[in-house]
């Protein structure tokens, strides 16, 4: 149930009646002072303010309009023309024993759109760095959230498997003849490899033409170069899918389309960019002038598809992906999450894919990037010998700090217990200090504050979650089971009444502007508003049986939501800590 929503098409057909027809957008906000309201509106004195009326008589007419009916307790005008609601308790109390026994928490069903999510996307050969957690830790998030409204997602990781450093590696094991390496083919030792002919390929001019060479014999399906690819890169993802599995995401192996999937398209698209007019010969490569982007200069923006050599280059990839992706997957709208850099560059390719027609008007493309992860100093957060962070390595060390945290507070844990519940606390701990804030900002790594039981960190969230359920088991009580109603009587009752009933708008808002964050401070907000509650309101002690029932509704539904909105961003709970 969407409280802000009715508000709002309740306001609207109030405004239409008046003779307003202009389509506005309503604001509609949850008051935090509960005199004022539950729910407040100072959309009217926007309107008035265009319309040149006065707010306050204007607000007093629109709400004699609204229809009176069970969901709203009184609505009031105050000034200059704010709109005040208090919704009648019954109502809510109907709605939240509805959610109680709705496997959605009562999410309405919406009109599904076919979404393709494209994160992770990590380069093969490569181990997993500190670079691509967030793409991997937001880009799960927004897909378990557009899944769960009831979106048709689809996930796709497009993995880096076509690149110069592939070239590299085949010309290095070229000229070394590494028997050794092809015998034995693992991750670690393709990273050792390419480390070495990286250097080579900085300093040895003949060994870089040689690289770009077998870029084009890969790409052109040489057998023995298909071969080694294939192996390294099944020995990257293979090592991959640890780490999604130790992060908990979602992507699997059917999801993984590299950029390798498209070659076969890339020699007509050029065709098509070329007849089309789209793609010229400029000095031997294949280039798209695009008048709307601009360089430095102030001209038309170069982009270079098909270089002289006649290798294909990463723009040219990414447009016959997006034509897959549209003709083929049918997509409605296509989202990329990658860091901000390269905004400009997908800028380009949805410009020349548009061009190229290879995208209706409706579909919509998005970025939805975000900043870095720095140090306390504000840099890059780097190894204390100044190399890139590997993922791995971090998650690990997440684990392992957790681990203590939880041997302090239990030291007679079993070792399987301390094994499980140590990754539900340092993975959690990792992916909720990136998913509350806002993804576009940078943000700061620091181990001390996401490992605390206190503040907006995922372990004060758990921990809030594991008292609900020893109070539930205390009370020996099967919640579904009571027949009784809530009764929202006590302020701290009615305030978590009407925090639970945020869930839907607080997940469709989230769902449309890719910001997990606000799921965070949500259920941040929920489980302070429970700890209110259970202070002040005795659950197991209360003086009626009907009161402490009441109680144990409300409690079950926090635990209900914060489970699920936990869920949602890809963290876990327990039981206990
Ligand atoms: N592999 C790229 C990187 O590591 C990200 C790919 C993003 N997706 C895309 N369709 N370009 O930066």
């Amino acid at each position: 149930m969407n409280i802000q929503k009715i508000i709002s098409t309740d306001i609207k057909k109030a405004l239409i009646n008046f003779g307003v027809s202009e389509n506005y957008n309503l604001e509609i906000f949850k008051t935090s002072k509960m005199h004022i309201g539950d729910y407040q509106s100072n959309a009217i004195m926007k309107i008035a303010k265009q319309l040149k009326t006065d707010p306050y008589n204007f607000a007093k007419n629109i709400i004699k309009l609204i229809k009176k009916n069970n969901i709203y307790e009184n609505i009031s005008v105050s000034k200059p023309g704010f709109i005040n609601i208090i919704l009648n308790r019954q109502w809510l109390s109907k709605i939240l024993d509805i959610n109680i026994h709705s496997h959605t928490l009562g999410i309405a069903p919406i009109s599904p759109e076919t979404i393709i999510v494209d994160y992770s996307s990590p380069n093969i050969a490569k181990e997993m760095h500190i670079g691509h957690l967030r793409s991997t830790i937001i880009g799960d998030a927004t897909v378990r959230i557009l899944e769960f409204i009831g979106h048709n997602v689809i996930r796709v990781n497009h993995i880096g498997d076509w690149g110069t450093q592939f070239g590299m590696l085949l010309a290095y094991l070229k000229v070394n003849k590494n028997f050794d390496f092809i015998k034995n083919i693992s991750l670690k030792n393709i990273e050792k490899l390419y480390q070495k002919a990286k250097k080579k390929y900085d300093e040895d001019q003949n060994f870089a033409k040689l690289s770009r060479q077998y870029v084009v014999k890969l790409q052109s399906g040489d057998l023995y170069c298909q071969y080694l690819w294939k192996k390294m890169t099944q020995a990257t993802i293979n090592y991959n899918k640890t780490i999604y599995k130790k992060l908990h995401i979602t992507l699997q192996d059917k999801h993984i389309m590299g950029e390798s999937a498209y070659n076969t398209m890339l020699p007509k698209i050029t065709e098509d960019l070329k007849n089309k007019g789209i793609a010229v010969y400029n000095q031997g490569a294949l280039v798209v002038l695009l008048d709307k982007i601009k360089n430095r200069q102030g001209h038309p923006m170069g982009v270079i598809i098909k270089k002289k050599d006649g290798g294909y280059v990463y723009a040219i990839i990414d447009i016959a992906c997006i034509k897959y992706r549209c003709e083929i997957l049918k997509a409605d709208k296509i989202i990329y999450y990658t860091d901000s850099r390269q905004h400009q560059y997908l800028l380009q390719i949805w410009e020349i894919a548009r061009k190229a027609g290879y995208v209706s008007k409706h579909v919509l493309l998005e970025h939805h990037m975000f900043g870095m992860i720095l140090s306390k100093n504000r840099h890059p957060f780097k190894t204390r010998s100044g190399n890139t962070v590997k993922l791995n390595i971090l998650l690990n060390e997440g684990i392992d700090k957790a681990k203590n945290i939880l041997l302090k507070k239990n030291p007679h844990l079993s070792a399987k217990d301390t094994e499980k519940l140590s990754t539900i606390i340092g993975i959690g701990a990792i992916k909720y200090a990136d998913l509350r804030k806002n993804r576009t900002t940078d943000y700061i790594f620091n181990w001390d504050e996401m490992l605390s039981f206190e503040g907006n960190t995922a372990l004060y969230i758990q921990y809030a979650y594991t008292r609900i359920i020893s109070i539930m088991k205390k009370s020996n009580i099967d919640v579904t089971k009571i027949t009784s109603k809530i009764q929202l009587i006590e302020p701290y009752e009615i305030e978590l009444a009407l925090h639970l009933l945020q869930f839907e708008e607080k997940i469709l808002y989230a769902a449309n502007q890719g910001t997990p964050h606000v799921i965070c401070n949500y259920l941040y907000q929920l489980s302070g508003t429970f700890s209110k509650f259970y202070e002040n309101c005795s659950i197991l002690f209360a003086k009626k049986t009907a009161i402490s029932h009441s109680r144990l509704k409300l409690s079950f539904l926090t635990a209900k939501t914060i489970k699920k909105g936990l869920n949602l961003l890809g963290i876990y709970t327990m039981n206990y800590i």
